[in-house]
């Protein structure tokens, strides 16, 4: 079904659908509450869609993340992986490519995914969703699921400064102790930070077989390690004559933030470009840097959220 056919109209009216304009945002986002998680709201149009309509393959291989995580990273890595006997370091659609358009959203292009499984052994879909949210037929289905991770101070920063561009609103106007605030009670895109990681971190526990749990600063410090974790999880392992003629280092270099960030595509290009929303691609690359959250931080921030993360995610087990 198309999105237009579902009566989406009064499920956002009755279904106890809350809404929340962000204070910081000048009126800009607003963000809406299903079932205990905020989405903006084309996301959660395509969530409901996803969640009546779509029907996993058993082959198919979930890109998980809260926004702000690495997902545009951890697509092009992933993506590069399942390509690499068809593609090289030159001939890679990510040359030309965003990362988003070479691994379909599940909340925005369900035709593309649909399109996919008729028509291709493409195994990659990402989504923001959080585990709790995913359609059911990803978890009857047994379907692979890598998720990132990153630190939440970082997260924060991240996700405010993208939004301020992607709302176009002058920094100046929007403060940031604000969007900190609104953060920390858990009102952000795909927030509560801590519900979203969790569901995913005690999954991965049970299923550690179908469920692959990175760290975005992990990756960073050891990418050919990590990737090497990917592909085997993914089910394209690297072959040792590969890793003798350097795919791995191909594949890391490739999908570099400072390769991927000077790409004319990425520098100029845009996202959805015929959409009422389209997206300038610069904006998902930014600075790429751990800790640019000390720039932003003033010691009581650092001791709110500090305190905050120990309450909801201490005692898990959960390597943050
Ligand atoms: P910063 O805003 O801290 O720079 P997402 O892709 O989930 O939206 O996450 C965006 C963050 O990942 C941004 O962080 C962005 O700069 C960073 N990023 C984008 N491409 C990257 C890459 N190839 N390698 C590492 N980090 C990358």
């Amino acid at each position: 079904p198309k999105l237009e056919e579902l009566p989406l109209a009064m499920e956002k009216t009755f279904q106890t659908v809350a809404q929340h304009t962000c204070s910081w945002s000048k009126g800009m986002l607003t963000l809406y509450n299903y079932q205990g998680f905020w989405n903006i709201e084309d996301f959660h149009d395509g969530a409901l869609l996803a969640q009546q309509s779509f029907k996993a393959q058993p082959s198919d291989v979930y890109i998980c993340s809260h926004p702000k995580t690495g997902t545009t990273w951890l697509k092009a890595l992933a993506f590069a992986v399942v390509t690499q006997e068809k593609f090289n370091e030159s001939t890679s659609p990510l040359l030309t490519t965003v990362p988003h358009e070479c691994v379909p959203y599940l909340e925005k292009d369900l035709e593309q995914i649909e399109e996919n499984h008729k028509n291709s052994s493409f195994p990659l879909v990402s989504t923001h969703l959080p585990y709790a949210y995913l359609p059911k037929s990803i978890i009857a289905s047994n379907c692979k699921i890598v998720y990132i991770h990153r630190n939440i101070k970082d997260v924060i920063v991240s996700y405010y400064c993208c939004l301020c561009k992607l709302l176009n609103i002058p920094v100046e106007d929007a403060p940031f102790e604000m969007a900190f605030d609104e953060f920390c009670q858990g009102i952000s895109w795909c927030g509560p930070y801590w519900d979203h990681i969790l569901g995913y971190w005690k999954a991965s526990q049970e299923r550690p077989d179908r469920i692959l749990f990175l760290k975005y600063e992990d990756m960073k410090r050891d990418t050919t390690t990590n990737v090497k974790r990917l592909a085997e999880f993914i089910g394209h392992p690297f072959s040792i004559e590969e890793e003798q003629a350097g795919v791995i280092q191909n594949i890391v270099k490739l999908c570099s933030f400072e390769n991927l960030s000077n790409l004319e595509v990425n520098k100029s290009g845009k996202h959805r470009p015929e959409t009422c929303t389209p997206v300038e691609n610069r904006i998902y690359f930014r600075k790429a840097k751990d800790g640019d959250w000390k720039n932003y931080f003033t010691d009581e921030m650092i001791e709110k959220i500090d305190k905050l993360i120990d309450e909801k995610l201490s005692g898990t087990g959960l390597d943050l």
